[in-house]
């Protein structure tokens, strides 16, 4: 008998991506993206502008995504959109259209949590194309803008988080410390790109340690400002002169920070399997250390491709597709949640 085809729209818009991702059976037809260039110049998001550039992107990213997958709306079985956690005006954007488009066309409803999306993106499969999955049960190191988690991954819907950060996520460490040196944001990706010609040990910052495997990073951006304003104090130009030694060395130290606990979370587990995911597991120096410590300690590591690191709606998609089929499908009631 022939395998029925499970064809599921997924769509993001938890921050300042709008993407809407068509997956059918678990492998991906189609990933559209549109990025919001209009909060480079502030510093970080700004909700206001996010949900209203949303509002423009969302028609157009749905209605190309489904071109490019060959699929009418009328024959997809699900709408998977991301519920929460993220900014609420932008939550609402992508809720309200996929509750309309479900409406409209009579597909199920699915609701997702962004952190599983990102976790999950571990099972996109991607045609002609043979990409890894781990094995459960693996631990994920889930590093984005607004968490840092060490979790026990016991299936597509048991998850343990065992470490997590108290205050900054990894990835606003970077994008903070990126600010106070007059880069764009997000900093992430700058700070990786020149970080690629400094010198890793030219600086060092504090790496605070809090109880059992959590994460603080917010004592690292005070430490680098600090540092920063006494050098500036002797030299004006010291940014300038030391830009790459500098990105180097503070890359260097969140990937410190954020291995220090991997390491002791395998200690403590058991658990070899080993899977990184989320915005800052795009880091060129992230993907290379993961790889070192896994030649040397023996585990097996996931790294999803870059286009499935930072927020994208395949993820949403692939979670939606597990959910659906286990049935966990949801009403029209549904609210996004900001957190
Ligand atoms: O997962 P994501 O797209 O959104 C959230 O759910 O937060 O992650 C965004 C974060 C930003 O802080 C960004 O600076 C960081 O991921 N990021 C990176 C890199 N690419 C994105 N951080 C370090 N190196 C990168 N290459
Ligand atoms: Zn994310």
């Amino acid at each position: 008998m022939q395998k029925r085809e499970i064809t599921i729209l997924g769509i993001e818009s938890s921050c300042d991506d709008t993407s809407a991702a068509v997956i059918r059976n678990g492998c991906l037809l189609s990933n559209v993206m549109a990025n919001q260039e209009v909060h480079r110049n502030y510093g970080g998001v700004i909700p206001e502008l996010a949900s209203r550039a949303h509002q423009q992107h969302i028609i157009p990213v749905v209605d190309q995504a489904l071109k490019l997958a060959g699929v009418l709306p009328q024959s997809l079985d699900a709408i998977a959109f991301t519920c929460g956690p993220g900014l609420l005006g932008s939550l609402l954007v992508g809720n309200a259209f996929a509750k309309g488009l479900a409406l409209s066309t009579g597909a199920a409803l699915v609701e997702v949590n962004h952190l599983q999306g990102h976790v999950l993106s571990h099972f996109i499969d991607v045609p002609e194309q043979q990409l890894p999955h781990p094995a459960f049960p693996f631990l994920c190191l889930l590093v984005s803008g607004g968490h840092t988690q060490i979790i026990v991954v016991r299936s597509y819907f048991d998850f343990e988080i065992i470490g997590n950060t108290i205050d900054d996520a990894a990835g606003e460490a970077f994008d903070k410390c990126a600010k106070v040196m007059g880069l764009p944001y997000p900093g992430g990706p700058v700070i990786d790109q020149l970080a690629a010609q400094g010198n890793a040990t030219a600086f060092q910052f504090a790496k605070p340690r809090v109880g059992g495997l959590n994460y603080s990073f917010s004592g690292l951006k005070t430490s680098f400002l600090y540092f920063l304003r006494d050098r500036i104090a002797g030299n004006k130009d010291f940014i300038e002169a030391h830009r790459a030694d500098l990105c180097a060395s503070l890359q260097q130290t969140v990937i410190d920070i954020l291995f220090d606990n991997l390491i002791r979370a395998v200690g403590q587990t058991g658990i070899r399997e080993v899977a990184v995911a989320g915005g800052v597991s795009a880091n060129s120096g992230l993907r290379r250390r993961l790889a070192d410590e896994s030649a040397r300690r023996g585990w097996k590591a996931c790294i999803p491709e870059l286009r499935f690191t930072t927020d994208n709606a395949a993820m949403i998609a692939i979670a939606g597709y597990h959910k659906f089929l286990q049935g966990a499908t949801t009403g029209l009631d549904v609210v996004p949640y900001a957190s």
